[in-house]
C-alpha cells in the first residue's frame, strides 16, 4: 500500500463535482470577458523562472522542484504560470498576429512549501494574462473579473488590497531611500535579506522573517512619478465607481519580481493564515526583459483550492440519471444494454446494474442515484416485447414497447 506524497491531494468524485462547478463558472466568466484559453507545459527550463519570477524571490530560492533530466538540462516544475505564458507568447510571436491578447489558464503548479490548510505542494491556479495594453482599465477589468467569479460561486466577504509599485523611473529614487533606511537595520535582518540589500532591497519588504521589523520603512506610493500617480488614481477611482470593496495598502509588495505599477491581492478572511485567495498586478517590463519587444501586460492568479475552501460546504447538485434499467437474467440484461446504448446516443443520461443485484436491490439503486424513471424487463416482458416504465416520482407505471424512440417519447 502506498500513500500520496505530502502536500499533494487526490480529488475524489464527491469533491470533483465542486471542481467541475468551479471550472465551469470560471469558463463562463472568461467567455463574458472575451478571454481565451492557453495551456502550457508542466516543466520549463529552470532559467526561465530565474529570469522572470526573480532569483531573489522565496519561490525561486526555496520552493522550486528542480531536477536534471537525462540530457543534463536543469528543468523545473512550474511554480507559477506567468513565465510560461510569456515564453509561449514570445515563442509563437503572438504580438505579430494581433496587438492585444487576453489569455486564461487552469493549470497545476508546484511549490515546495510547508503544507498546511490552503497550502499545498501541488495545487491549481486559475490565471489570466492580458498582454498588449498599458491602460489602467485593464487592471480594473482583471479585478472585476475575479469579483464576478467569486460572486457566482457564492463566496462573500472578499476584498482587494491594492498598491502601486511604480515604474523603473520612480523606483530608482525609492530604492535609494529604502537602502538609506535599511542601512541602520542591517544587523537585525536575516542573512538572506542582508544579501538582498545589495541585489534587490525591495524584496526585503516581502521577507516572512523581517517584514514586521520594517513597518516604518519608506513607502513606494510616496515616490510615484506623475504618470504612475495618474495610473494609480484611475485604478482607484474606477474600483470605487464599480463598488468593488478594496483597501489601499502601501505595504503590499507581492512575492514576485516582475511587477510594475498596480499590484493587488484578494483577501478572504475565513481562510486564516492563507487568506490570500489570489493576486496579481501589472508587469510592463517583463516581456522586454525576457528578450521580447516592449509590450506592457498585467494579470492575476487565483488559488483554486482556496476558492473551494472559501465556498465552504455549499452543496453542488449532481446531474441525476433520467433512466435506470432494471433487468433480471441474461436475456433481459442484453436487451437492456442495447436499449441503454440507444438512449445514450439519443442524449439521455442512463445506466443499468452490472453487479448482479436482485430486482429489489436494482430499484433501490435507481432510487439512490435519483433516477427519474426505471424501465423494467423481466421474463414476462421479454415474451411480450414490452417493458414497464415507472415514474419514480409519482410511482405511476405504464407498458412501453422496447424501442428507444418510444421510451424517449414517454419520458420527455
Ligand atoms: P502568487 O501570489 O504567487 O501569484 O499566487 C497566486 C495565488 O496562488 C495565491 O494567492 C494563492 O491563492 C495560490 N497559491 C500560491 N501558492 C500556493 C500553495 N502552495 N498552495 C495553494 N495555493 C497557492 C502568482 O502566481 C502570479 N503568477 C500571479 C500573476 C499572474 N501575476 C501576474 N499574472
Amino acid at each position: 500500500m502506498y500513500d500520496s506524497i505530502r502536500g499533494t491531494k487526490d480529488i475524489l468524485p464527491e469533491e470533483s463535482k465542486k471542481w467541475e462547478f468551479l471550472e465551469r463558472t470560471i469558463r463562463e466568466v472568461a467567455r463574458l470577458y472575451n478571454v481565451r484559453e492557453i495551456r502550457i507545459p508542466t516543466f520549463e527550463r529552470t532559467e526561465l523562472f530565474y529570469k522572470s519570477t526573480g532569483e531573489d524571490t522565496d519561490i525561486v530560492q526555496k520552493e522550486m522542484y528542480t531536477f536534471t533530466d537525462k540530457g543534463g538540462r536543469s528543468l523545473t516544475l512550474k511554480p507559477e504560470g506567468t513565465p510560461g505564458v510569456v515564453r509561449a507568447f514570445l515563442q509563437y510571436s503572438l504580438h505579430k498576429k494581433r496587438p492585444f491578447h487576453k489569455l486564461f489558464y487552469i493549470e497545476r503548479m508546484f511549490r515546495q512549501e510547508r503544507p498546511q490548510k490552503g497550502r499545498y505542494r501541488e495545487f491549481y491556479q486559475f490565471g489570466v494574462e492580458i498582454i498588449g495594453s498599458a491602460s489602467p482599465l485593464v487592471d480594473v477589468e482583471l479585478i472585476s473579473m475575479v469579483m464576478n467569479i467569486l460572486e457566482r460561486l457564492g463566496i462573500k466577504g472578499t476584498y482587494v488590497r491594492v498598491n502601486s509599485l511604480g515604474c523603473d523611473k520612480c523606483r530608482a529614487d525609492y530604492r535609494k531611500a529604502l537602502k538609506e533606511y535599511l542601512k541602520g537595520k542591517l544587523p537585525l535582518l536575516c542573512e538572506n535579506c542582508r544579501r538582498r540589500y545589495e541585489t534587490n532591497p525591495l524584496r526585503i519588504l516581502d521577507c516572512k522573517v523581517d517584514a514586521e521589523k520594517l513597518t516604518d520603512a519608506p513607502r513606494m506610493i510616496d515616490f510615484l512619478c506623475d504618470e504612475c500617480k495618474e495610473h494609480h488614481r484611475i485604478v482607484i477611482d474606477t474600483l470605487r465607481y464599480l463598488n468593488i470593496p478594496f483597501k489601499e495598502d502601501p505595504t503590499l509588495v507581492r512575492g514576485l519580481d516582475y511587477y510594475t505599477r498596480t499590484v493587488f491581492e484578494f483577501i478572504h478572511p475565513s481562510l486564516g493564515a492563507q487568506d490570500s485567495i489570489g493576486g496579481g498586478g501589472r508587469y510592463d517590463t517583463l516581456i522586454k526583459s525576457m528578450g521580447g519587444p516592449d509590450i506592457p501586460a498585467a494579470g492575476f492568479a487565483m488559488g483554486m483550492e482556496r476558492m473551494l475552501l472559501a465556498m465552504g460546504d455549499r452543496e453542488i447538485e449532481e446531474e441525476r440519471p433520467v433512466l435506470f434499467f432494471v433487468a433480471l437474467g441474461d436475456d433481459a440484461k442484453r436487451l437492456s444494454f442495447n436499449l441503454l446504448e440507444g438512449m445514450r446516443k439519443a442524449g439521455v443520461k442512463a445506466d443499468m446494474d452490472y453487479i448482479g443485484r436482485s430486482m429489489k436491490a436494482q430499484m433501490r439503486e435507481a432510487n439512490r442515484l435519483g433516477a427519474m424513471f426505471t424501465y423494467i424487463i423481466g421474463e414476462d416482458e421479454i415474451k411480450k416485447g414490452i417493458g414497464i416504465l415507472k415514474n419514480m416520482g409519482t410511482g405511476e407505471q405504464m407498458n412501453v414497447p422496447m424501442d428507444v424512440e418510444e421510451i424517449k417519447r414517454r419520458i420527455s
